[in-house]
């Protein structure tokens, strides 16, 4: 697969089909990403993969934690504390376009919650990776994290995988630490879920637009 084609065919998908993914073809994609660059091969990249009876359990005491209201917070800050625009509008039409997709409406707040409910689930993907970080290292490393993070993206989709990077399954980082026995002390940046997508999910048909490259490139000579 060309490099071109996997980034413009890679999308998130939310629907997956009930087919397990090998673990073997999972430590393909882990092998391939693990080339990717990071300030002075710092490497920042730990990760785990959960899947089966395990994911099971742990979807269940996040998607419990939510409908409890236990508050959330990610171990760093990922959103804008207050969002401005350009980017206030492209998330607003991000959602939009997602409920507009799947037909619901605005005031139809039993549909959303249960759509966002999907998220604690990984959208019932077979696998679900949570990525760590050492809380030693910096912002750089989340630049590095990244590049990691969509290698294994691309790696999926030459694999005929599909992927959704997860916020929300950051929303809890003790839980998860918790569940899987993880280093309490490391930065949770986020999940993916991971798994082949239903072709035939309405929520797959969603594609986000993008900018122009003239909009935010200016070329000095
Ligand atoms: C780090 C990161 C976290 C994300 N978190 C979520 C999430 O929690 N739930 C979700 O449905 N999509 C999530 N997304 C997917 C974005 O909404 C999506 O990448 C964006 O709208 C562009 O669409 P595309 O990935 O289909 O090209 C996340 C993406 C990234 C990179």
């Amino acid at each position: 697969m060309k490099v071109r084609d996997a980034l413009l065919q890679r999308k998130s998908v939310r629907a997956f089909l009930n087919k397990d993914v090998e673990k073997d073809t999972i430590t393909r994609i882990l092998d391939a990403a693990r080339h990717a660059p990071s300030g002075s091969n710092t490497q920042p990249w730990q990760v785990a993969v959960v899947s089966g009876k395990k994911k099971l359990s742990l979807q269940k005491k996040l998607e419990n934690a939510h409908l409890e209201g236990v508050p959330e917070k990610m171990d760093y800050i990922y959103y804008p504390r207050q969002w401005l625009e350009p980017y206030k509008l492209r998330r607003r039409e991000c959602g939009l376009q997602l409920y507009s997709t799947l037909n619901i409406q605005r005031d139809d707040v039993e549909k959303r919650k249960n759509q966002w409910l999907a998220n604690y689930r990984a959208f019932d993907a077979p696998a679900m990776l949570y990525f760590f970080m050492d809380p030693t290292l910096e912002t750089g490393s989340f630049m590095d994290y990244g590049m990691f993070l969509q290698s294994v993206m691309l790696s999926a989709e030459e694999e005929g995988l599909a992927s959704c990077a997860q916020a929300a399954l950051g929303q809890y980082p003790e839980l998860v630490k918790t569940e899987l026995n993880y280093d309490s002390k490391l930065i949770l940046i986020c999940g993916m879920a991971l798994g082949y997508e239903d072709k035939k999910a309405t929520v797959n048909s969603y594609r986000t637009p993008r900018e122009s490259v003239a909009s935010f490139t200016q070329f000095f000579e």
